[in-house]
């Protein structure tokens, strides 16, 4: 997987582009001075995942948020990095929750260093996210501890499960806090950092609520239906993990036999049953279903730019929307 490559976003123009390469060099930066700890082994593990990579979509779009008031591009990169941070530390402990191997190309951070090493290490990034958003202020460091705590809540509601609630209901409600706290997050405190005015800032906040579901949801199917080579992640994990996403929801509900219900129970910690069990869920058209409900998103984030003044900026925040939903990384 190859570093953020901001041309893959159709910018045209070339101003806003040269900042948000500007911003994105910054942010790396501060996240690789940052992230250096003076007790060497803890930084070879912080930095990690740090510089194998990743899409960097939230600095993105906290540079892209800023364009509505007087965008500083120091303390947007100190924003973007913070969130970084927080992302990258939750990806840690996700990891060790999730027993996963693969991450951002590279083995995974407990794979190499051990599920003590992995928590510690998020541990540490979370601490330096703090330390650089106080530098923001009172406002910034609210705001990313009130996320955090929202995207906790996601986590172990999607470990403890759905319980007698809807199934879909309580999927949707998961990803709402797990995912899309910190990118609604970002779009806000880029707004928020740049004097943006209230009614824009909060028709970007519903823009990035809109598309940090869709954002996860078409991550479900890519775990699905993904190309491993592209990805940087194994198909299949949520299956093997017992965990049921959209596609595999919206076929159970369609699965009047219990064929895909007995499918479900074998695959369970069986790779071997991958294959079969995906086949049944695109025979009941599950991704149908699924790529219905991220088109309904994608629409309603573009309802929420109608009230953001039109140009450059809002034509990138619509491109940005469209990569980050057909991507296949
Ligand atoms: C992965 O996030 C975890 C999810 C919330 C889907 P990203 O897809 O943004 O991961 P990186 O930062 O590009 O590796
Ligand atoms: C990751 O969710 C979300 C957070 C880290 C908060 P997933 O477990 O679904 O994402 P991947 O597939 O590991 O990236
Ligand atoms: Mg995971
Ligand atoms: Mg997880």
């Amino acid at each position: 997987m190859n570093k953020v490559n901001i041309p893959e976003i159709l910018i045209t123009d070339e101003k806003l582009k040269d900042f948000l390469v500007q911003g994105i060099k910054r942010t790396e930066e501060f996240l690789e001075i940052e992230s250096a700890s003076p007790y060497i082994p803890l930084t070879e593990i912080t930095q990690h995942l740090l510089l194998a990579g990743g899409k960097r979509i939230r600095p993105i779009l906290v540079f892209l948020s800023a364009q509505f008031g007087k965008p500083d591009i120091d303390r947007l990169a100190k924003v973007a990095a913070a969130i970084e941070f927080i992302h990258v530390a939750t990806l840690y402990h996700d990891d060790v929750m999730d027993e996963a191997l693969m991450r951002r190309g590279v083995e995974s951070v407990n794979a190499k260093f051990g599920n003590t090493n992995a928590i510690l290490a998020g541990d540490f990034l979370f601490s330096r996210a703090s330390a650089i958003a106080a530098e923001l202020g009172p406002h910034v460091v609210t705001t990313l501890a009130d996320t955090l705590s929202v995207l906790c809540e996601g986590q172990i509601r999607e470990a403890i499960g759905a319980g007698t609630t809807d199934p879909i209901k309580h999927y949707l409600e998961v990803l709402k806090q797990k995912t899309g706290s910190l990118i609604e997050s970002s779009a806000a405190l880029g707004a928020y950092l740049s004097g943006a005015d209230d009614v824009v800032a909060a028709a970007l906040s519903n823009y990035a609520q809109n598309i940090g579901l869709a954002f996860q949801i078409s991550d479900d199917i890519l775990d699905l239906k993904g190309n491993p080579a592209k990805s940087g992640k194994t198909i299949g994990k949520d299956l093997l993990e017992g965990i049921h996403t959209l596609p595999v929801l919206s076929a159970l509900s369609l699965d009047k036999e219990g064929v895909l219900k007995q499918l479900l129970t074998e695959v369970k910690g069986n790779p071997e049953n991958i294959g079969k069990t995906i086949a049944k869920v695109t025979e009941l058209g599950g991704f149908d279903v699924a790529g219905l409900h991220l088109e309904s998103l994608i629409d309603q984030a573009m309802t929420a730019l109608d009230s953001v003044p039109k140009g450059s900026a809002r034509d990138a925040l619509v491109q940005f929307a469209q990569w980050l939903t057909k991507r296949n990384n």
